[in-house]
């Protein structure tokens, strides 16, 4: 079988992290710079990435996440923000930063500008929050299948209270919420939830192939 699919099998959602065992600084970045290059619509990566490392703050935040122990217990505990508000000014900057990485002039890319904000701009509260949380789980996408190659434990999670950890991280007044938490670290011997098998629909009734 493929690495990626052995990969793949190898991970699972850990509920039980050594909390004596941390990732890497190398293994860190390596992971935070394929969260970096993940797509987004438009390439406007309306993304926010808080690493936690304040073992006092992951406690609080784990009283707002079910008690879930891997919010503690894990290396490092990533939460997946969104803006919560695509601007003018955020346009305008993703217009930049693509205009210098392409080494061409603002003015060269006003069409495609334009577009973006006729597009964008009039879209209501809560269909921007939708389509905000979408680029989140690509995301999230990224990052799990990068910890598995690595062999890094991970935890996607929903199970926490984002209005808490908003408030919490003081997500608001700075144009986000958090999406998704994503503990990561080493699995514990003891996390019994290793020895399980894979439960996964079948690839037949899965898949349909058109032809
Ligand atoms: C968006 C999302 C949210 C999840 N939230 C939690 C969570 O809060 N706590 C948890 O232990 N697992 C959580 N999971 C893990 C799933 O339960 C798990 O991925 C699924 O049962 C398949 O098992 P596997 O990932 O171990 O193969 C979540 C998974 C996803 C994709």
């Amino acid at each position: 079988m493929s690495e990626v699919i052995n990969a793949l099998n190898w991970r699972y959602a850990v509920k039980q992290f050594n909390p004596e065992k941390k990732v890497s600084k190398e293994d860190l970045d390596t992971i935070l710079a394929a969260v970096r290059l993940a797509p987004s619509a438009y390439g406007l990566q309306p993304l926010k990435i808080l690493v936690v490392e304040n073992p006092e703050l992951r406690a609080e935040l784990r009283s707002f996440s079910y008690n879930q122990p891997q919010v503690t217990d894990a290396s490092h505990l990533l939460v997946l923000c969104t803006f919560n508000e695509i601007t003018e000014a955020t346009i305008e900057g993703m217009i930049e930063f693509t205009a210098e990485a392409r080494g061409k002039s603002v003015s060269e890319l006003s069409r495609f500008q334009e577009f973006l904000k006729g597009a964008i701009l009039p879209m209501d509260r809560e269909e921007m929050k939708r389509w905000n949380d979408h680029q989140v789980y690509i995301a999230l996408g990224h990052l799990l299948q990068t910890c598995a190659h690595l062999r890094i434990d991970s935890t996607p999670m929903e199970g926490f209270q984002s209005l808490e950890f908003d408030r919490i991280l003081g997500l608001t007044d700075k144009n986000l919420h958090s999406v998704v938490v994503c503990p990561i670290g080493y699995r514990s011997d003891e996390d019994a939830y290793q020895h399980i098998s894979k439960a996964r629909r079948s690839l037949d009734d899965l898949v349909e192939f058109i032809s």
